[in-house]
């Protein structure tokens, strides 16, 4: 799977993408990533991305015109299954969609910053527009970074257990039951005797039981919901 990134920014994002799975992901040719400023696209003398906002107000906005040569020049090489524009106003971010997404071949990711892109580059280009969580980040990057890693994890080949992602929190709508590795016995706690019986039918149903008892404390919410599993 390809990843493109437009961003003015670069920097931001190397490193959050060179490290541990993703790495890995990479070095296995299961995932490329191309990072591309977007002030080799910027106007003038000083590359500029960004001007004053029409109508008055605080804060910058990213002009249509690097972005769209940026997009343009992108589009011209590759087919992408989405444009994704990373804004905390956009669809709030969910396993589902990371799924969905997964199953795709590239996908293009644009960061914005300061106040945002100009709204006219998002009608014209952007299908997706998807937003990590009910808070203001400086940019786009680091969620870009997060959508990379979410979805990164779920290619074929790049998790050593293929099976490990399917029991993550989220994928049924319910939450990861606790888990223990060695010792038996740390600090006066026991691990659950369940779990060294080695019966491995009765583990499963013991770990189903924990992950809902968790839902039901924690999440409520995801097991009401009435397309899910649970629901
Ligand atoms: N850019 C700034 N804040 C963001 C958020 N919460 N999600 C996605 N992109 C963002």
């Amino acid at each position: 799977m390809h990843f493109d990134i437009i961003t003015v920014l670069p920097e931001l994002l190397s490193s959050p993408l060179s490290h541990s799975i993703m790495q890995r992901a990479k070095d296995k040719d299961l995932l490329t990533v191309e990072i591309h400023d977007l002030r080799e696209y910027g106007l003038g003398k000083h590359r500029s991305t960004d001007d004053y906002q029409f109508g008055g107000g605080a804060g910058m906005v990213m002009r249509c015109e690097p972005l769209a040569a940026a997009i343009d020049a992108l589009k011209a090489q590759r087919e992408y299954d989405e444009i994704i524009y990373l804004t905390p106003d956009g669809e709030q971010y969910k396993q589902t969609r990371a799924n969905r997404l997964s199953l795709g071949k590239n996908l293009l990711l644009i960061c914005g910053h300061y106040k945002g892109i100009d709204q006219r580059i998002r009608d014209e280009y952007v299908t997706l527009e998807i937003s990590i969580g009910d808070y203001v980040l400086s940019g786009g990057e680091l969620a870009a970074a997060v959508l990379i890693d979410s979805i990164g994890r779920l290619l074929p080949g790049v998790l050593n257990d293929e099976t490990s992602a399917l029991t993550d929190s989220f994928q049924d709508d319910l939450l990861a039951p606790p888990i223990y590795t060695r010792p038996a016995e740390w600090r006066g706690h026991k691990v659950p005797d369940i779990l060294l019986t080695g019966n491995f039918p009765k583990i499963e149903a013991w770990r189903e039981e924990q992950a809902e008892a968790r839902t039901q404390e924690r999440r409520p919410d995801l097991l009401s919901k009435e397309d899910g599993a649970h629901g």
